[in-house]
């Protein structure tokens, strides 16, 4: 089969599907990897053969094979200080990243101010119980100032008359937000800023580029991309249970716009999704366990926030989420991971269609007007676990045991998307490529 030359890996569910592990497995196969959009609100986890483990939040999950050139683009929000500190992380462990990380010049800065608006305001809202539970990284507030036409983006880091000027108009206008509507007491100052961002411009300076015509050259040249998607499509601006999302498109359209690739360009979707459901932070969950096996899942999966720390909430595999965000995304196939978690539960339950809670009519499509997930509740197959045996040492899917296989098969018919990838732990070598097609040429 030929090499593909353009893929998107992007996560189907809530986020933390394991994604950094997928894009880690398929960069061996690829010359360049962009992330797309988000900002330091990922974590992506990854562990080397060697057992040396990362959590990268910003640079692409290429960045461990040396062949790989790394890209962020246009529509990521960059906070230089995580960046830099990251650079540093990852080159402390001897990995170069000058010549190999670009940075798009039209990528827009996250500043201090919009921490503390971040803040600020889920600090006001969680009196009224409506805050979204966000990373507090100023993820939101970028993105407003951003679309609002206000924000720094890269390339304003080399005019000092200008940026000066902006930051001004920006600085008044926060400052005067933080004290009268939000009545906190930290401020920015113009001048420590100026300051400091002089010295990040000087720092960052050798890795920013223009990023779009760096990619559609290599697409032309006939190199092979794999686009990588932060957070997940539920937790979509446009296409995720909002306002409970992050402020960007994970969605497969955001690929485009926040590289600067043509659609055409795109040979194929990869989702991630994990054997069961997590969400952090807030907003409707319909499979949420709020019981034992809920609190059994957390600790067998090691589900806390990788840049929180936060317990993240656990529940059954939803195909009813994955089905509507497979269609959304065209989705090609999908990657499952951390299937190993559910061994030892002696039922496994799998969400095939909801019902209304009012009526009793069943639902099968997934809906994100949160009035009408308030009103549903989960209808699930259950299925026999596997208490006892191992998915260890399995090469193939047809290894994995009779019960695994019987669940794995009625999620690839609920999800109407082929499973292609299966992963049973979090090294390399835990995983089973089922119809391979990036991992071979
Ligand atoms: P923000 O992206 O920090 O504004 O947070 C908005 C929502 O997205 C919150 O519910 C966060 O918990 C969630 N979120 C943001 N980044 C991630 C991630 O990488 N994994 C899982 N959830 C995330």
């Amino acid at each position: 089969m030929p090499k593909p030359s353009c893929t998107i890996v992007l996560g189907t569910q809530w986020g933390d599907e394991g994604k950094g592990k997928i894009v880690d497995l398929l960069a061996q196969n690829v010359d360049i990897v962009a992330r797309y959009q988000g900002g330091a609100n990922a974590g992506h986890t990854i562990l080397l053969p060697d057992g040396r483990q990362f959590v990268l939040h910003l640079i692409p999950s290429g960045i461990f094979h040396e062949n790989v050139t790394c890209v962020i683009g246009n529509g990521v929000v960059i906070d230089p200080v995580a960046l830099l500190d990251e650079i540093r992380m990852v080159e402390e462990q001897g990995i170069t990243v000058r010549g190999r990380l670009f940075i798009s010049h039209n990528a827009h800065l996250i500043m201090p101010y919009h921490k503390m608006l971040d803040q600020a305001a889920e600090q006001r809202m969680s009196k009224d119980g409506s805050a979204v539970g966000t990373t507090g990284r100023g993820i939101g507030p970028a993105y407003e100032d951003k679309f609002a036409r206000k924000g720094i983006r890269i390339v304003d880091l080399l005019d000092r008359e200008s940026l000066r000027e902006k930051l001004r108009h920006n600085i008044a206008e926060k400052n005067e937000l933080l004290d009268k509507f939000y009545g906190a007491s930290e401020r920015c100052d113009v001048d420590q800023l100026i300051a400091d961002y002089e010295i990040f411009d000087r720092e960052i300076d050798p890795y920013i580029t223009d990023t779009a015509l760096l990619l559609n050259r290599a697409i032309k040249a006939g190199k092979s991309l794999l686009l990588e998607g932060a957070q997940a499509a539920l937790l979509d601006i446009d296409f995720g249970t909002y306002p409970f999302v992050t402020s960007s498109n994970p969605t497969a359209g955001g690929a485009c716009t926040g590289l600067g690739i043509p659609p055409m360009a795109i040979d194929r979707v990869i989702g991630v999704a994990k054997a069961y459901t997590t969400r952090v932070g807030n907003g409707p969950f319909p499979t949420e366990l709020l019981d034992e096996t809920g609190e059994k899942l957390r600790e067998a999966g090691h589900e806390y926030g990788a840049t929180t720390g936060r317990p993240r909430r656990c529940g059954w595999f939803d195909a009813v989420a994955v089905r509507y965000t497979n269609m959304i995304n065209g989705v090609s196939s999908l990657a499952l991971t951390k299937l190993d978690v559910l061994s030892g539960f002696p039922e496994v339950k799998l969400c095939t269609h909801y019902e209304r809670k009012s009526d009793g009519r069943a639902i099968a499509h997934f809906t994100n007007d949160l009035r009408l997930l308030a009103d549903i509740r989960p209808i699930y197959e259950s299925f026999e676990g596997w208490t006892k045996e191992s998915l260890e040492g399995a090469a193939s899917r047809e290894d994995l045991p009779q019960t695994t296989q019987r669940y794995l098969d009625a999620l690839e018919r609920e999800v109407e998307c082929p499973l292609e990838i299966i992963s049973v732990g979090a090294g390399r070598e835990e995983t089973l490529g089922v119809g391979t097609a990036l991992m071979s040429e």
